[in-house]
This record gives structure tokens, sequence and C-alpha cells, in this order.
């Protein structure tokens, strides 16, 4: 049976008046993948800092490994590795010596040492570029130096929060790669945080989504996407009338309607947009259309969407995750 590395339990971060994290609770199994997604300022980097001892909890408790977090934050460190968000290497010095720099913090020397540069650059497949300056290498290069320091410890869990914020294509693909293989094969346990939901769905086992400092909903993708049933309808409209939104509640394979403004095109024009969520989204398309054609009226635009995590954070907050 898998056992619990992480268990936090009622956490609180204020900063001064300002309510960051209110009271979060989520476990993470060994071995797991587990994501925190959700859109910027919803408290995932505050939640990383306290799981990772950068600061305390307001209130709450924590535990990483078999330590309290809180107290203990000196072994919680030994165990596990963070990626911050911001870079922090030394720009003018090589990959190597900050990878070497980093190791020596952890008490690594000699051969040893040697071996963990070697085998963190060959996991982050900068191998080749280990010699050059970090100030040489592209933004995607250096976060993959920076998730190679993360791992120079050879930590338990790993602690990623939005690695691919601003990389390049093909980094972003090295940095999922290297995720996959580092839970497959080494059975690494990862928290990785993103506003991305594609990434969350292609990466995470469970996924706890986040807004406003609170946990909405935790579950795996599939049960979260399950949750929704159909799909979603979007029409633009030239006004919001409300009987003809009730209409369409009404059809049987439409299981809520609502208007809302959408802001397109180049000029940010608001547009209002019906969203209609079905329950058999090829049946709904199909009626709401004859619906619309029997009462004459008509549709600016009709885009119909796939279920996702965007859809779900979509369903549960009422906003959008890019926004
Ligand atoms: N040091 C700080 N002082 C005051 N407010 C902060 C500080 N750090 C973060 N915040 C605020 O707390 C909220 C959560 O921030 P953060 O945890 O960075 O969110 P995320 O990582 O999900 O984008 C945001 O509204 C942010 O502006
Ligand atoms: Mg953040």
């Amino acid at each position: 049976m898998a056992s619990v590395i992480v268990e936090v339990n009622d956490l609180h971060k204020k900063y001064g008046d300002f309510h960051a994290v209110q009271g979060i609770s989520f476990a993470i199994q060994e071995g797991e993948v587990f994501g925190l997604l959700g859109p910027n300022g919803a408290g995932k980097s505050t939640t990383i800092s306290m799981l990772t001892g950068l600061f305390p909890p307001t209130s709450g408790s924590i535990r990483v490994g078999s330590y309290d977090a809180v107290k203990q934050t000196d072994q919680v460190k030994k165990i596990i590795g963070v990626v911050p968000q911001d870079i922090a290497l030394y720009a003018p010095l090589s990959a190597r010596a900050n990878l070497r720099f980093f190791g020596e913090m952890f008490g690594l020397s000699g051969k040893e040492l040697n071996a963990r540069v070697d085998s963190v650059l060959e996991i982050v497949a900068m191998h080749e570029r280990a010699n050059d300056a970090v100030s040489t290498f592209s933004g995607g290069m250096k976060r993959r130096i920076n998730l190679a320091v993360g791992l120079i410890n050879n930590p338990r869990m790993l602690f990623l929060d939005e690695p691919t914020v601003g990389v390049d294509p093909q980094s972003r693909n090295h940095i999922f790669e290297s995720v996959e293989r580092l839970n497959r094969e080494n059975g690494m346990t990862l928290l990785y945080t993103t506003h991305y939901m594609e990434e969350a769905e292609r990466l995470c086992h469970r996924v706890a989504i986040i807004d406003g400092g609170k946990i909405i909903a935790i579950d795996t993708p599939r049960n979260l996407i399950g949750m929704l049933g159909g799909g979603i309808l979007q029409i633009g409209m030239a006004e919001a009338v409300e009987e003809l939104r009730a209409a369409v509640a009404a059809l049987p394979t439409v299981q809520s309607a609502a208007y809302m403004t959408q802001k397109t095109g180049e000029s940010q024009t608001a547009r209002v947009v019906m969203k209609i969520e079905t329950r058999q989204a090829n049946a709904a398309l199909l009626e709401v259309i004859n619906f619309f054609n029997d009462r004459g009226v008509n549709m600016l635009s009709l885009e119909t969407l796939e279920p996702n995590l965007e859809s779900v954070f979509l369903h549960l907050t009422g906003k959008s995750l890019r926004s």
C-alpha cells in the first residue's frame, strides 16, 4: 500500500492583512505526481514555500516524510528538492560550477559530487553544455539547469513551481520528459504547480484546483472532467434575453445555460455569450441549433468545447484559468 509522504492540514498564510492561503488540506502519496492548478495569485507559490520550509505558515500543520515541516525544516530540506519559480543561478559561472556549488551546500564532495553533477546534467539533457556559462543559455536552458539544481541531492520528493513559464517548446518537452521519467523510473514523488491545464492533465495523477487561496476540488483529471458529463457549447449572441436562456436550459440534453460576457478580438470588445453545459455534447449541439433555427434567433458564433480541466475550472469558479 502506498504511504503518505506529504500531509497538509488547515494551512493558512497571511501577508499582513492579506489572507493568501485560506485553510487548505491535502495529502500526497509516495510515488504520486500531484498538481496544484490555479491562476496567477491563487496561492501556489505561497503553499510551496511553506511546504519546503522557506517561511512558516500563519497556522496549520505540514508533515513531509516523517518530519514536521514547520519545526524540522533542516531535516525536510535534506529529503526534498525545490525548483523555484524564479531562476536562482550564478550567470557568469558554468552549468557545472553552479551544480557543484549547490551540491557542496548539501555536503557532497569528491567523486560523489562529480557523479551527481554528471547524473543531473544527463537527466535534463544539458551535459553537452555543461562547461558553458549560464549567461549564454536560453531561458528554457536556464530552467533545465534550475531543475538539475533541484535534483542534486537525489531527493525523495521534488517541488516544481511553474517550471515551464516562459520556456521554448523544446525545453518544455525536455522538462516534461524529465518529470515523467523521474516519476516512472525513480519512483520520485512530485508536486507540480502550474496555471496551464494541459500540463496538469498530462503530468499529474491527481490535481488540486486552487483559487483565491482555497482548494476547490481534488481528484484525478479524469474524475474532475467526468464530473462535467457532456461538453460545453458557447453561442455568441446579439443580446441576453432571459426567456431564451430559460427555454434553452429546459431542453432535455442541456444541463444549464447562462449568459456571460466575453472579450474578443484585438479591440477586446465585450460580447454576450450563452454558455451551455450539456449532458451529451453531440445530441445537445443538434437540439440547440434546431431550437435557435425554429425561433429565428441569430447565432453570431458557435463554439464547442471538449471538457478539460479548463472547463472544470470555469464550471467551479465561473471564470477562466487564463484570465
Ligand atoms: N510577500 C508577499 N507580500 C504580500 N502579498 C503577497 C506576497 N507574496 C504573495 N502575495 C500575494 O499572495 C497571493 C498569492 O500569491 P502566490 O502564492 O505567489 O500565487 P501563485 O503562485 O498562485 O501565483 C497573491 O495575491 C500575491 O499577490
Ligand atoms: Mg507562483
